[in-house]
């Protein structure tokens, strides 16, 4: 027997660091599960604020043996504000709590990697110093990439704030240069370009040849490729590592008014788990609902502590104008369960990119409203890809709701957006035939790289 089988019956012991936001533990559950399936043990790092949601889940689906959560102890992302056009990254009060996190992050981390000894690390790229205090243990450890292929190859070349906390403090689309600059080959070699770029810099310093990205060939393997090829690491999508909806999801209320609607006549609107919309947005994205002619649920959220009600948030006389076609949902809502309901027609998204892949991967085409980060450039790749169109602000940042209700109009009903609808479709096929397949490519590599490192030990 060799080697990498005696490690592989053994189980290999991964323990896995995301950043803390939703948008990141996600995906790192995801790809969580798969490696259980293939005979990993896994150690998931998480925040007092998502324990309880994940430990739920790992009961729910049976996985509490195989998933150990462990609990790093810090402060979940605090609350953002609405953005859309600033260009100073994230405002000073909100670095400093980022800041204090990261300040107990280290010594916290360092001590959970004593006790566990893991035989790999995967980490996310938002915490480029964690393979550092891996291969001071001798633990070899593997980046994985939440964002898109598309965003991470975009990082190369706009990284801006090198001493920032958050190391891409403002991204947005007046800088989506990368699909023209790929075709003319305008880009310098990767060296001078990541002269400033300290994250990214340290993380492909100490890690090893493989980096996961949350992703899908038929997307963006281009990226994936041309990443590949400025880094000389190999770059592999794991799929699109999208929830499935479970029956705990259920909010019966929602769902009876789903059901009774009639199919593809209505639109799922919802910006993610971090951000809030401003009351100029709330208003024109209202307009826009209210002349549209689909039905809607709507999820808006407000900071913790905003004391705000939604009679207050909204346009007066908005709920009598839209009566039965429209539901407002406070907060949170079941996104991968409604979007998989069959009178779903479309989706108004801010184009986070574990929205992005749920729609694509059930077949929903999207409206995209990005507000910041990779949003923009998520938006814009679902216009190439065709499975959906953007919502354009104009050059102060403002939405036009009669262009938000034209929009809506035309991706879910009218002769115009069939193509666009047909896209999701075929799309949504191609990614449930091939998405899951994608991991095997990689799963023998992490074997060998621990096998490396017990021929070390
Ligand atoms: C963050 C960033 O904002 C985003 O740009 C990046 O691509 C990922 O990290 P977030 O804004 O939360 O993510 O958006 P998204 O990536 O779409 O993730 C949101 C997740 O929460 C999705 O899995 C979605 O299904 C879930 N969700 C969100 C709900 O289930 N219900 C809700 O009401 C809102």
């Amino acid at each position: 027997m060799d080697a990498s089988m005696e490690i592989n019956q053994k189980s290999i012991r991964v323990l896995m660091f995301p950043w803390l936001g939703h948008g990141h533990i996600s995906p790192f559950f995801e790809l969580a599960k798969k490696l259980v399936k293939r005979n990993f043990t896994i150690f998931l790092c998480s925040t007092p604020a998502n324990f309880i949601s994940i430990k739920q889940k790992l009961i729910n689906e049976d996985l509490t043996e195989k998933i150990h959560l462990v609990d790093l102890r810090l402060p979940s992302l605090p609350d953002l504000p609405p953005h859309y056009h600033t260009t100073n990254g994230l405002p000073p009060h909100l670095m400093s709590t980022l800041k204090k996190a990261f300040a107990k992050a280290r010594p916290n981390f360092t001590q959970i990697i004593n006790s566990i000894e893991p035989d790999l690390l995967i980490y996310d790229l938002l915490q480029p110093w964690a393979p550092k205090v891996a291969a001071e243990k001798n633990i070899p450890s593997v980046v994985f990439v939440t964002s898109s292929a598309t965003m991470f190859s975009y990082m190369f070349h706009t990284f801006r704030y090198p001493n920032s906390v958050f190391p891409f403090s403002c991204i947005y689309y007046h800088d989506y240069e990368l699909a023209r600059m790929v075709k003319n080959q305008e880009l310098e070699p990767i060296e001078q370009q990541q002269k400033d770029n300290t994250s990214v810099k340290l993380c492909f310093k100490r890690s090893s040849n493989i980096v996961l990205i949350k992703g899908f060939k038929e997307i963006d393997g281009q990226y994936c490729d041309y990443i590949s090829s400025l880094t000389k690491k190999r770059v592999v999508p794991v799929g699109p590592l999208v929830q499935e909806p479970t029956s705990e999801d259920g909010n019966s209320q929602i769902l009876t008014w789903l059901n009774q609607k009639s199919k593809g006549s209505t639109i799922f609107v919802s910006f993610g788990s971090e951000y809030f919309l401003s009351q100029e947005d709330r208003e024109e994205i209202a307009h826009g609902l209210e002349k549209s002619r689909v039905n809607f649920i709507w999820v808006v959220r407000f900071p913790k502590g905003e004391k705000l009600k939604l009679e207050q948030a909204l346009p007066r006389g908005f709920f009598k104008k839209v009566g039965e076609r429209g539901m407002v949902v406070e907060d949170w809502a079941p996104q991968a369960k409604i979007l998989g309901n069959p009178s779903i027609g479309g989706f108004v998204s801010h184009c986070g990119w574990n929205s992005v892949m749920e729609s694509m991967k059930i077949g929903v085409p999207i409206i995209a409203m990005p507000m910041h980060l990779d949003q923009p450039l998520n938006a814009r790749l679902v216009e190439e890809v065709g499975i959906g169109l953007e919502v354009v602000r104009d050059k102060d940042g403002k939405l036009d709701g009669e262009q938000i209700s034209e929009i809506i109009n035309k991706v879910v009903l009218d002769k115009e957006g069939e193509s666009i609808r047909e896209k999701a479709k075929k799309m949504s096929e191609t990614i449930r035939v091939k998405g899951d397949e994608e991991i095997d490519d990689v799963v023998q590599e992490l074997v060998n790289l621990c096998k490396t490192r017990s021929n070390v030990v």
